[in-house]
């Protein structure tokens, strides 16, 4: 790490940009130690409060209505309680949208306490892995993706009377399809005279004329915000390392603004995040004369205990600097915040069709985005935004961020619309269209994995037995097919073990500090065979000690994943035994499990070549072991995978020894081809 002494990355900073008299900001509206009266006054000193009456009138009124309000100023959290007050919903159910688990958990929470209630009761919230709701539940704040599973079952959402698709301008690959999935049932309840379907669509920012357009003309109601002056100041040449820059910005601020006024840097993921806060505490230690800081992290794969962090009050004396994903950008609402630390960077899924390749990669963030982060700088006094970015580079950002249904892997959306029954999916009524190779990938993905099948003299796919069990699972197809093969291969048990863990953040205990310790640790668990089974070991080990936290912590294990783990598993069993398929195991053979992995994955498999290189069998494409996984050091001659990073090299994680044989069983027609096209 360089000296947060150098010049910094900002030429011109006059003193006169910054202004101390501010006082030292409220923690209103933190979650803790509020009085149901303290909330009573905090709901009406919200921005959204004076419109209170208007909306609901308009609301009524309308079949489709588009809200736009700056962040904070209460769309989430009050829009629901106004519609249920004055019976707008006619005492059904409401649900409320959000990209993020996080912000469906943290919001419904707040929402109960302002309502005096728990979670759980009125208020209740619904994500993967966790249903949080009962019968007399009225206001359902949930992720976009479970209530696209519910669509599956129930496509015209009879149980709901309003559906509020919230932070709409994320564009996630589920609120877009749940656009045309609302908008369907709306549709089809007013065809057949069924009780109307209200859509509310809520963002602080969008483009509303093309939301508009597609809601058949709704109207869009602005709120009025609260948005002080913010001063922009561009970086004066492109940086080469934002994370540095971010740093020295981050020192210059704290040298020199008094305490209590706070800063909010966004960079772009875990790792990183976790690397950041990890050196602004090193270079702090020994600036004793400057307020102390107090450091935050905020990403979504940080648990909510952890992110509730964020709200504490920022102590006299002290500076609360939080270092944040784009969760910031509109799904959390920290106060305090005077000064922001823009990367313009922003992790993002980018999908390749022909290669079928799904990364998340850094890439750019749109103007959008940028706007939006300001903003955060200006909520309860002027504030100042640096952007560790060119003005020139900011003018040649996106305008707007491209949806992630036209930048990712289709094939579980797809899945799902088919067992919707919407079988035409190449028509279907998409806000933006995705390519349609991207469409065309997928079906090919499903028709492979035998969950779509054609029709005999006919073009059209339909779904098929297998495909219809896949779409029960809240799971990537590849993953929901290993699962019903394991069934056959005799292994199930063994499988929901590995897929559990696969699907939480990792359970391996990884901080740098302690690097060495844990690689040592983990050592035992380690298996030639390749890292599914040392999941499958790690597993074992720790239902053998009945999760013991001890064992946890000596072993570098994340205690707290693999809880969330072992309840996952306990949902996928459930939905195995509903899907009546035989749990069983076989015991300590660990060669079943190897070839039910090949067979799911095929698509997924690389050899050796002869210099040494691995490359996928699929897309003749090069591809490295990881050097996180087990078999880092060893050159097995064919291997499948469950993911491929892409950094300097595209790598591939969490792999498994396969007998190339297993493959050309699985899928005898699929290499065939391939490889007859290798030839030509
Ligand atoms: O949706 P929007 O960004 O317009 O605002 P909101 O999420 O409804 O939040 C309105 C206010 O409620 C925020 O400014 C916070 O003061 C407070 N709030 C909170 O304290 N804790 C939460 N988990 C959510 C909101
Ligand atoms: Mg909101």
């Amino acid at each position: 790490m360089k000296d947060a002494d150098e010049p910094g990355p900002f030429v011109k900073r006059q003193k006169s940009n910054f202004s101390h008299s501010f006082p030292a900001h409220s923690s209103q509206g933190s979650s803790r130690g509020n009085t149901f009266d303290n909330l009573r006054k905090a709901k009406q000193a919200l921005p959204i409060f004076p419109a209170r009456r208007t909306l609901i009138n308009q609301i009524r009124r309308l079949a489709s209505a588009i809200v736009i309000g700056e962040t904070g100023s209460g769309k989430t959290t009050q829009i629901p309680q106004y519609l249920l007050e004055s019976e707008v919903n006619k005492s059904s159910m409401i649900a409320i949208t959000q990209p993020r688990r996080v912000a469906a958990i943290t919001v419904a929470q707040r929402v109960a306490q302002e309502m005096g209630s728990t979670v759980g009761g009125i208020v209740g919230y619904c994500v993967r892995f966790e249903d949080v709701t009962a019968v007399n539940t009225k206001l359902k704040f949930m992720t976009d993706g479970m209530l696209l599973r519910e669509a599956i079952l129930d496509p015209h959402l009879t149980r709901y009377s309003i559906v509020m698709l919230d932070e709409a301008h994320e564009r996630t690959i589920h609120t877009d399809v749940l656009f045309g999935v609302v908008k369907a049932a709306q549709r089809h309840r007013l065809k057949t005279g069924q009780p109307q379907l209200k859509i509310v669509v809520m963002s602080a920012t969008m483009d509303v004329d093309h939301f508009s357009k597609y809601f058949n003309n709704a109207p869009v109601l602005y709120l009025e915000g609260r948005q002080f002056p913010i001063q922009v100041m561009h970086v004066k040449e492109p940086q080469s390392d934002y994370l540095f820059a971010a740093l020295v910005t981050l020192f210059q601020i704290h040298k020199e603004a008094p305490a209590g006024e706070d800063v909010l840097i966004f960079l772009t993921g875990q790792e990183e995040i976790d690397s950041a806060v990890r050196s602004i505490l090193d270079l702090s230690r020994d600036l004793n004369d400057f307020p102390k800081l107090q450091v935050y992290p905020l990403y979504a794969a940080l648990p909510s205990h952890e992110q509730i962090k964020v709200f504490n009050k920022t102590l006299p004396g002290h500076r609360k600097v939080v270092v944040a994903t784009n969760i910031a950008e509109t799904s959390i609402t920290i106060h305090g915040i005077k000064y922001v630390i823009d990367s313009g960077m922003v992790k993002a899924k980018v999908y390749h069709p022909l290669s079928g390749l799904d990364l998340l990669k850094v890439v750019t963030a749109s103007r959008a985005q940028v706007l939006q982060r300001t903003g955060r700088a200006g909520r309860e006094a002027p504030g100042i935004c640096y952007r560790l970015f060119t003005e020139a580079q900011f003018k040649a950002m996106d305008v707007n961020t491209v949806p992630e249904i036209q930048r990712c892997n289709l094939a579980s959306v797809v899945l799902q619309l088919m067992a919707m029954g919407i079988s035409d999916v190449l028509s279907f009524d998409f806000m933006n269209k995705p390519a349609p190779e991207s469409i065309k990938a997928a079906l090919e993905e499903l028709v492979l994995l035998g969950a779509l099948e054609r029709q005999p003299d006919s073009e059209m796919l339909k779904l098929t037995p297998v495909g219809k069990k896949m779409a029960a699972f809240p799971l990537d197809p590849r993953f929901s097919k290993v699962i019903l093969l394991a069934k056959d291969f005799g292994c199930l048990e063994e499988i929901l073990s590995i897929v559990s863990i696969l699907s939480v953040d990792s359970v391996l205990l990884n901080s740098s500090k302690k690097r060495l310790q844990a690689g040592q640790a983990h050592e035992k668990f380690k298996s030639s065979e390749g890292d599914h089974i040392m999941l499958l070991n790690i597993y074992r080990a720790y239902k053998n000690v009945n999760g013991n936290r001890n064992w946890c912590y000596e072993n570098y294990i994340v205690a707290r994943n693999m809880n969330t783990a072992q309840q996952v598993r306990r949902q996928l069993r459930e939905i195995c035994v509903r899907q009546q398929l035989e749990i069983s195991s076989c015991g300590r053979e660990t060669t079943t499990i190897r070839r039910c992995l090949a067979v799911g994955f095929f698509m997924n498999a690389a050899e050796l070549s002869k210099d040494g290189e691995f490359m996928t069998l699929t897309t003749r494409r090069q591809v490295s072991i990881h050097p996180s996984s087990c078999l880092f050091q060893h050159k097995p001659a064919c291997v499948v995978y469950t993911e491929l990073v892409k950094t300097s090299k595209t790598y591939m994680r969490t792999l498994s020894v396969v007998d190339p044989d297993w493959l050309m069983e699985a899928a005898p027609a699929y290499f065939r081809r391939k490889r007859a096209s290798a030839i030509t």
